[in-house]
């Protein structure tokens, strides 16, 4: 467990934005709410309909569709984790909602809920914790209904911008070391953050019988000009509470000393610089 970050509700709060300047942070909070709405349209909620939130953190997704069914259906708020349902719990008190929902701790390997009980299953960012994405998918075609859809979205970091693409190699010392370090984080298959992309999910999908499930593959350019303080933020905040931070990761190849003379050399290069990033994500639309 990671000492800059706790537990999951602490990540999506304040880690997931960390070293974002104010304006970012309102960027990617507008681009949480769209990713949330495009998931929710391809679901069609509908009143009435048992609508599962897997993995629901915070509850961006399923508070959404509780607004949508008008409370007259039921929206499981599902996580893994208990300081997830906890948040959700609160939240739901604060707002004085009563009814159209439930919550559940359960992990996505194991759902507890029956086969076929559910309309619609939706999902945002969850996929990428979960080392061995089979099963879950296998798990969440068990709960869906005949004809009920699960509809998700998760980045594809595999295909992201890596750190040696944005460098100037004649500044940083130990280039290659790092970026053949980098390469190999990257396609380490144990490593659920990147073991995945756009055709092994759609495979998974099929696998798990999933009719024709649409994949589809959103590529995302941004640009901007890197502030101090921000590439030293990258290196030391974990990607999520389970998992070591990009500083750590390079740790298993090079001792403390080297690693920090790469950050410091990374920071001083990007700092004020604009660079061009590109990341990938997946929208999923598939039909039991
Ligand atoms: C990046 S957060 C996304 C939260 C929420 N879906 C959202 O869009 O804001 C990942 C979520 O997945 C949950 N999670 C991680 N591993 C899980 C698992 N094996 N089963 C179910 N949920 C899991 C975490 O607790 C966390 O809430």
């Amino acid at each position: 467990m990671s000492e800059i970050c706790k537990n999951w509700t602490q990540w999506l709060k304040q880690n997931r934005f960390a070293g974002q300047t104010p304006e970012m942070i309102e960027q990617t909070t507008r681009w949480l709410e769209a990713v949330r709405d495009v998931i929710l349209v391809y679901a069609e909620i509908k009143p009435y309909e048992t609508v599962l939130d897997i993995g629901c953190g915070t509850g961006l997704l399923a508070f959404k569709a509780l607004e949508m069914q008008d409370c007259q259906g039921k929206v499981i708020f599902s996580d893994a984790f208990q300081d997830c349902i906890d948040d959700c719990k609160k939240i739901l008190d604060e707002l004085g909602i009563t009814e159209g929902f439930e919550l559940l701790k359960s992990p996505v390997e194991h759902i507890a809920l029956p086969e076929s009980s559910v309309h619609k299953a939706v999902m945002r960012s969850v996929l990428v914790h979960v080392v061995n994405k089979q099963p879950a998918i296998n798990e969440i075609y068990r709960v869906l209904k005949p004809g009920g859809k699960l509809c998700a979205f998760e980045p594809v970091i595999r295909s992201n911008t890596r750190y040696w693409e944005i460098l100037n190699p004649a500044f940083i010392e130990n280039y290659t070391d790092f970026k053949n370090a980098e390469n190999e984080i990257m396609e380490n298959p144990m490593d659920s953050l990147c073991n995945f992309d756009e055709n092994t999910l759609k495979t998974n999908l099929e696998i798990a019988g999933f009719s024709r499930p649409e994949v589809k593959l959103q590529e995302v350019s941004s640009s901007y000009v890197v502030q101090p303080n921000m590439v030293r933020e990258w290196f030391i905040n974990p990607p999520s509470p389970n998992q070591p931070s990009t500083k750590e990761r390079f740790l298993r190849y090079f001792d403390e000393a080297k690693v920090e003379k790469y950050m410091q050399d990374v920071e001083a290069f990007l700092t004020g610089r604009q660079i061009n990033l590109k990341t990938n994500a997946v929208f999923i639309n598939a039909t039991k």
